[in-house]
């Protein structure tokens, strides 16, 4: 883990802080998030694509497609994989994440190269790549608007860009304080004798609060959905879309990871893990049902779609 200090002075520098804490985060991010490039993820990625964009695989594939904020690669390459996109580019502000993510395209024998590269500056060409990506990416960059501007700079006429996975304004608020609660409740039972098997070391868990607090310095945005079309609108984007998804899932999904995190790594097993996949399986289909009644905004993720003018 980086140290405190470094933590200290990344507090003022969201760029800095985010680069550090993906750098630290790059080798253990997949297992950290339950990432993989099988059916599961590639199912999840491309079922994103689709709610965003109401495309299928007749609409698909798009030439050469731009992940901004790749991280370990996890959107585009499943993306890729559903045969959404032929060939591809990750890019992230974290080298160490590029370096993963090109290495996870490598063993998938996928058509992939890296670029180190900052958002609101994208190292292409104008008018280069037919589809930009992100996952999870636009609440860390500060201009977001300077983001689209170089997402619509560096698309063809008529391309697309999709970004899904950002926090909802409303949605943050709950899983903030779900985490919390978790947290708390979890490092004060574990107190307990009986239950001192289920108690990280108190070093790691000073750990896990201060990367927490790096996490503050890294978050920079929620949305709502509205607003942020008029975001995608004000940089020149045309077609602009947003949905939403994921509240009952988003009420138990906040809760058992940082249980998953607060516990001795590997303590709770396959058993757990099934019951967390099948319950959030579940509760997404009852959340699907839901978003034809309930307002938008109240979802936990919101996407966000919208092409270049031709
Ligand atoms: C929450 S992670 C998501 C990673 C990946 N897209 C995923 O969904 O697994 C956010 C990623 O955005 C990257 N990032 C943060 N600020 C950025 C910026 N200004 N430009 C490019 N990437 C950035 C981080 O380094 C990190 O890898």
């Amino acid at each position: 883990m980086t140290g405190f200090d470094e933590v200290e002075a990344a507090r003022s520098d969201p760029k800095r802080a985010n680069i550090l804490y993906h750098d630290w985060e790059a080798e253990t991010y997949d297992d950290k998030w339950s990432i993989s490039y099988d059916q599961r993820c590639v199912d999840y990625a491309r079922d994103r694509f689709t709610l965003a964009t109401g495309e299928d695989d007749t609409a698909w594939p798009y030439g050469t497609a731009l992940e901004l904020g790749s991280g370990t690669g996890f959107f585009l390459l499943n993306l890729m994989q559903a045969g959404v996109a032929k060939q591809g580019v990750v890019t992230d502000i974290s080298s160490k994440m590029v370096e993963v993510a090109c290495r996870n395209a490598d063993n998938l024998g996928l058509d992939v190269t890296g670029r180190v590269a900052d958002a609101e500056t994208i190292p292409c060409e104008d008018a280069s790549v037919d589809l930009v990506v992100g996952h999870a990416v636009l609440h860390h960059i500060p201009d977001v608007e300077q983001a689209m501007r170089e997402v619509l700079r560096v698309l063809k006429p008529g391309g697309r860009f999709v970004f899904a996975g950002e926090p909802s304004r409303i949605g943050d608020f709950y899983a903030r304080h779900l985490g919390r609660l978790t947290w708390w409740a979890t490092t004060t039972v574990t107190r307990l004798p009986f239950l001192s098997d289920w108690r990280r070391p108190q070093e790691e868990l000073d750990e896990s609060s201060a990367a927490a607090a790096l996490e503050a310095v890294v978050d920079l945005h929620t949305f709502v959905p509205g607003e942020l079309a008029d975001l995608a609108e004000s940089a020149g984007a045309v077609e602009v879309e947003t949905s939403t998804e994921e509240l009952t899932a988003a009420f138990l999904g906040w809760p058992v990871r940082t249980f998953e995190a607060a516990v001795p790594p590997g303590k709770l097993g396959f058993g757990w893990a099934n019951f967390a996949a099948g319950a959030w399986k579940t509760l997404s289909k009852v959340d699907s049902g839901l978003s034809q009644v309930l307002p938008k905004d109240l979802f936990y993720n919101v996407l966000v779609t919208g092409r270049r003018s031709l």
